[in-house]
């Protein structure tokens, strides 16, 4: 996404290389249904199923300004909602009358909005990526925002502020990452229509590869092959769709072969792919040698797709 004007607040406008396959369209369809009927919608699914990538892409759809905040295990809800920020300090010298002397001096609590209020007040859209690195105190401001769309605001003149009907709420979470997440509370979950997102379909894949890279078509089909093959093996869990994308640009930049026999291209696709799993990245061997399956029965597999005049000129030779 290219993301334009003030920090705070975004315009959004989708990358050239961000595809709009069948799947991708479909699914933010979905999200743009239930926003629009006045529910926040919340991806869910495992790192690399694209959460941040559909959330940005909705949030462009829905057209209005974006106001983006990443979960953090060090916020508290002023973080989010805004809180006294220091005094403001005023003074008035009147010497209107050049022998009288009038000053008057007022300090006043400073009240600064954070970025939940700055949504709430004007109807942007939030996107709120990975939520649940924050801590559930810090989020429970969302729930009377979410509810009776009012925002609750201590401390100063108006205690309460009434949510913009413009307002949106994008929420994306991994429920599978186990390092510097939180378990998120129910009564947040319950207010909000969630998507759960899996890998994407081959199709998606292929496009996302060779829009990321500039492979051609079946170069990207070959590295997809071998990518979503090893997953399977691997629990239909990880390698994700970057692996695909980052074999496909090594390739691209280093001009090589797509060739499981090409001794170059293996050796990337055993780089990438072992790093799979951090828990077993220390039985290296194991990994590699799945990975070699992988590449050979791959290769059968391409070999058996070659153009049948390209074999046959071959075997002539
Ligand atoms: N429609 C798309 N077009 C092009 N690239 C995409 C698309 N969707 C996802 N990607 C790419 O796929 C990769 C994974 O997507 P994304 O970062 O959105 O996943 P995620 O689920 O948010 O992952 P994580 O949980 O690790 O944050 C990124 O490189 C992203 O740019
Ligand atoms: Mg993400």
């Amino acid at each position: 996404m290219i993301i334009e004007e003030c920090p705070t607040v975004l315009r959004l406008k989708h990358r050239e290389d961000f595809v709009v396959t069948p799947q991708v369209e479909s699914c933010a369809n979905r999200a743009l249904s239930y926003l629009e009927a006045g529910y926040p919608v919340h991806f869910s699914g495992p790192t690399g199923t694209g959460k941040t990538s559909m959330a940005l892409y909705v949030a462009e759809r829905l057209g209005q300004p974006v106001i983006l905040i990443h979960g953090d295990e060090e916020y508290g809800s002023s973080d989010l909602v805004g809180g006294i920020h220091g005094y403001r300090f005023s003074k008035v010298v009147d010497n209107f009358i050049h022998s009288v002397l009038k000053t008057e001096e007022t300090v006043r609590k400073q009240w600064v909005d954070n970025r939940l209020t700055t949504a709430c007040k004007h109807g942007f859209t939030l996107l709120y990526d990975e939520f649940n690195r924050s801590r559930p105190e810090a989020n429970n401001a969302l729930l009377p925002i979410l509810e009776e769309k009012v925002l609750e605001l201590a401390n100063v003149g108006e205690p309460y502020l009434q949510v913009n009907p413009k307002f949106k709420a994008l929420f994306t979470s991994n429920p599978m990452e186990y390092a510097g997440v939180h378990t998120t509370q129910n009564a947040l979950i319950d207010r909000m229509v969630t998507i759960k997102l899996h890998h994407f379909d081959r199709d998606s894949e292929i496009a996302i590869t060779q829009a990321k890279s500039g492979l051609p078509l079946e170069l990207a089909e070959k590295v997809v092959a071998i990518v979503r093959d090893f997953r399977e093996q691997n629990g239909n869990h990880r390698p994700t769709v970057r692996a695909s994308i980052m074999i496909a640009r090594v390739v691209a930049q280093r001009c090589l072969g797509v060739s499981p026999e090409d001794t170059d291209f293996a050796e990337v696709c055993r780089d990438v792919l072992c790093m799979v799993d951090q828990e077993k990245a220390g039985n290296g061997q194991a990994l590699k040698e799945k990975v070699n399956k992988v590449l050979e029965k791959q290769a059968g597999w391409f070999r058996r797709k070659r153009p049948k005049r390209e074999r046959v000129q071959q075997d002539i030779k």
